[in-house]
């Protein structure tokens, strides 16, 4: 899942697009929305391990797409929350209840069950439904509440824990307040925002962000020292780039991604169109765009 879908897109050497049939605008379609689920898969010494990161903003939309995708629900092992916001929890619910069993863990940070809102200056507000433990306890999944680093089924994904906040530019969010002790405290920093990281035999770090809330800066250099792995090949996410708040940020962001030069880099969902724009201008030969459906296939 993602903001965006192109179907005539066409493939890249990383980029697998979703296949079409003559008459597939006849069958349902792939759906995009304002948020994020990856599918990840990894190959090591034969065995083959999936799990989802992230699970889009509505109910039914992930589930949907892997209708559309026939993505099989008993291929996942894991699902992890890249944070609490309701773009990437959503539809964590109807996929427990469709394939959750038997006891699929949900890694998460545990302020990812905060309740939140954003206050602007202008004074209007908008809520972030967190996920609620008590409907995840009634399905009986098994809730890995973590604030540091946590190694996935078969070892081959890290997922990162709260990331070390270092860079001077990436603030977090100042407008958000979270629901703490019984009133409204200032939650800036969304420490919930955790990354995965994958070490590609041959290749080196693919990194996965799901709004990068963290900084993706910030987060690409929690990869490298908490691997001791030096080259990031792929980021791939969320880089939260994007309106008025979070643009002044862009250009210093990007000198820092210069000095990574990853081989590929897909900015998704809220990056915004200004930064990516100017990533697929800076950075010609690693920019792939994304679209909903596509597979991004980094092998040794
Ligand atoms: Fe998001």
């Amino acid at each position: 899942m993602d903001n965006s879908i192109d179907v005539l897109m066409g493939n890249t050497p990383v980029a697998q697009r979703a296949p079409r049939e003559r008459d597939s605008l006849a069958k349902p379609q792939l759906r995009a929305e304002h948020g994020v689920s990856m599918l990840v898969t990894t190959y090591a010494d034969g065995n083959k391990d999936s799990f989802l990161f992230d699970t889009g903003v509505t109910i039914d939309g992930v589930l949907h797409n892997m209708n559309v995708l026939d993505v099989k629900g008993n291929e996942l092992h894991a699902i992890v929350l890249s944070h609490g916001h309701t773009d990437h929890t959503r539809g964590l619910v109807g996929l427990i209840k469709r394939h959750g069993r038997p006891r699929i863990p949900i890694v998460l940070h545990p302020d990812a069950f905060l309740k939140r809102k954003n206050v602007f200056p202008d004074g209007h507000e908008t809520e972030h439904i967190p996920p609620s433990q008590r409907d995840l306890e009634a399905e009986d999944v098994e809730i890995i509440e973590e604030r540091g680093p946590t190694m996935l089924v078969g070892g081959q994904a890290l997922v990162t824990g709260q990331i070390p906040r270092t860079t001077p530019y990436e603030k977090g969010s100042p407008a958000q307040v979270a629901w703490i002790d019984d009133q409204w405290q200032p939650d800036p920093w969304i420490h919930d925002d955790q990354a995965v990281i994958i070490n590609v035999k041959n290749k080196g770090l693919v990194v996965l962000t799901g709004c990068g809330h963290a900084g993706v800066i910030n987060t690409l250099n929690h990869a490298r020292d908490v691997t001791g792995v030096s080259y990031i090949y792929a980021v791939i996410g969320g880089f939260h780039l994007t309106g008025p708040m979070f643009e002044p940020i862009i250009a210093p962001t990007l000198q820092a991604l210069r000095e990574f030069n990853p081989s590929v880099i897909v900015p998704e969902h809220c990056t915004g169109w200004r930064a990516m724009h100017l990533i697929a201008q800076k950075f010609p030969n690693a920019f792939v765009p994304n679209s909903v459906g596509t597979r991004m296939v980094i092998g040794a």
